[in-house]
């Protein structure tokens, strides 16, 4: 009965030993997954607090005010979430659009911050901003990097194919560059430049609407019409880079949120 009690015995603390063991693994395993996830949100928001913080310098060249490159992150945001983007290519459009005229920082100064009209030479000049754009990042490896110069590219092609720099038609313009092009314009149209005042929030849609077909995606229009409210919301909002930058540290389910 000894032995047998005792061999009982044994097989129990041998189990309770292995339990003991996978516990600690088990453990060791689920901070080690914690301290990754820490240090990759880490890596992400520096990543992307350098790229808003490049593109706030190349907005300050053009003498606009830093928010236009937030609205236009919020703007696109939200029509591409309409469009059905997945989770990715929505956090990708989120963090890159605001780099769209990231070259910019190529251009002179005199050029882009003349309050005049620019002479024909001038302008060939401002022209050269999206392939500047371009050969700054799409080396990158970066995913991020690399749909911000593909943005940079194509955010002056038109749908008719008589934009700027290839003349790229349809949908063979990036669709981050068809979307990040309409929020664009919509939002110059709507706030104050240095060489317009800002026009009113119906008349920036009803422009929108005039250019679907010729400079627009006309369905990615339908689009933005559709979601006139959140487009509205957006318009409205102060948005401020503390505040842009906070919302991505505290409620980035914001940017997934389910429909
Ligand atoms: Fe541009
Ligand atoms: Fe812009």
């Amino acid at each position: 009965m000894a032995y047998i009690r005792g061999s009982k015995d044994g097989e129990g603390d041998r189990r309770e030993e292995v339990r003991r063991r996978d516990d600690i693994d088990l453990e060791k395993l689920q901070q080690a997954h914690a301290d990754l996830a820490e240090a990759h949100k880490h890596i992400r928001e520096s990543h992307i607090e350098m790229i808003l913080n490049l593109a706030i310098a190349a907005e300050y060249k053009d003498a606009d005010t830093g928010n236009h490159i937030l609205r236009i992150s919020d703007y696109s945001t939200e029509l591409g979430r309409a469009v059905g983007l997945s989770k990715e290519d929505l956090e990708l459009l989120r963090y890159a659009s605001p780099m769209h005229d990231i070259g910019k920082i190529g251009i002179p100064d005199k050029i882009l911050q003349k309050p005049g009209k620019l002479d024909p030479d001038e302008w060939e000049i401002i022209k050269k901003h999206p392939l500047i754009g371009w050969r700054m990042f799409h080396n990158s490896s970066s995913p991020l990097l690399k749909a911000v110069a593909q943005i940079a590219l194509t955010h002056h092609e038109k749908w008719d194919g008589s934009g700027y720099p290839h003349g790229t038609k349809g949908k063979d313009i990036h669709l981050f560059g068809r979307i990040v092009t309409i929020v664009d314009v919509f939002d110059a149209l709507v706030n104050k430049r240095c060489y317009k005042d800002a026009w009113s929030f119906e008349q920036g849609l009803d422009h929108v609407k005039s250019l679907s077909g010729t400079q627009f995606d006309p369905e990615l229009v339908a689009i933005f019409v559709k979601i006139e409210k959140d487009v509205r919301n957006i318009y409205n909002a102060n948005q401020s880079i503390a505040k842009y930058i906070d919302d991505f540290k505290t409620a980035e389910e914001a940017l997934h949120k389910v429909e």
